[in-house]
């Protein structure tokens, strides 16, 4: 059983709570902006996940640590700051894994992406684009994991040097992503190999959250008891589903 502290109590960790089996995980806390983990925190945790905001992150990262608390963290935009983080983790010999997107589907498809990539490079007829969906909230442009499927892509298509957003008129060797921001979109991505003949296209879209927090409770079994700085995207091959 994982005894387990709901940091940030938002959309994401009122999601786990929701889909976290009793069996395996017994949740010790939940703590937000009115109920601050580094005031409450409940005695008996061995992980947290910690989906807050960026403002609240290290701050949290760092008092966790110090209890000898392992963390999961999905909080995004504190990734210029990931030394500090490195060095907080170092300091007090605890666990600490993070993703910008736990999505398990997500880096199922980011796998397909990395391959799909070295095949289509033996075809230079193909052009290759992505184009994103997401509501209308969503306030990054592109999306960060249209960023990193088109990193994927670049380290498989040679012909590609770099990636462009909603260009018109983007130079052969950039991807070009398109975004668009409709309602009611929790997130599509597309890409897009293109030539004279055909289409060949590769989609992921995602239904909810829910996604977002498999991966999550999978990256709290993962780092349970380990030593250490991980990012999800380099150990999701090896972790048992
Ligand atoms: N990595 C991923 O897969 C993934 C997926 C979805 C969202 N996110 C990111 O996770 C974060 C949270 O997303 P959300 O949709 O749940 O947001 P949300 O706005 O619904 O929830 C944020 C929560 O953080 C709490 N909070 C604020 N200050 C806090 C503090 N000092 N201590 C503890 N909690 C505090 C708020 O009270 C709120 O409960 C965002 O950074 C978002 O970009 C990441």
């Amino acid at each position: 059983m994982i005894k387990l502290a709901l940091v940030g109590y938002g959309k994401m960790g009122k999601m786990i709570e929701s889909i976290a089996p009793k069996d395996q995980f017994t949740i010790t806390g939940t703590y937000d902006v009115i109920n601050p983990v580094k005031e409450h925190l409940k005695n008996g945790s061995d992980v947290a996940i910690e989906f807050s905001t960026p403002a609240s992150v290290i701050e949290n990262i760092e008092f966790l640590s110090s209890r000898g608390i392992d963390v999961v963290c999905g909080t995004t935009g504190w990734y210029n700051k990931a030394d500090i983080v490195k060095d907080i983790i170092k300091k007090y010999g605890t666990g600490f894994i993070y993703a910008s997107n736990f999505s398990v589907g997500v880096n199922i498809f980011f796998n397909i992406v990395k391959n799909a990539s070295k095949l289509m490079s033996n075809y230079p007829q193909y052009d290759t684009g992505i184009k994103e969906t997401h509501h209308t909230q969503k306030l990054d442009k592109p999306s960060g994991t249209a960023i990193r499927i088109a990193e994927y892509l670049l380290e498989g298509i040679k012909s590609k040097k770099s990636f462009i957003n909603d260009s018109q008129n983007p130079e052969p060797n950039e991807i070009n992503i398109i975004s668009e921001r409709l309602t009611d979109v929790v997130g599509r991505h597309e890409v897009d190999f293109e030539s004279e003949a055909d289409t060949i296209s590769l989609v992921h879209n995602a239904k909810s959250r829910r996604g977002f927090a498999e991966g999550a409770l999978l990256a709290e079994k993962f780092i349970k008891g380990k030593k250490g700085f991980y990012k999800f995207e380099d150990f999701f091959c090896d972790l048992k589903i």
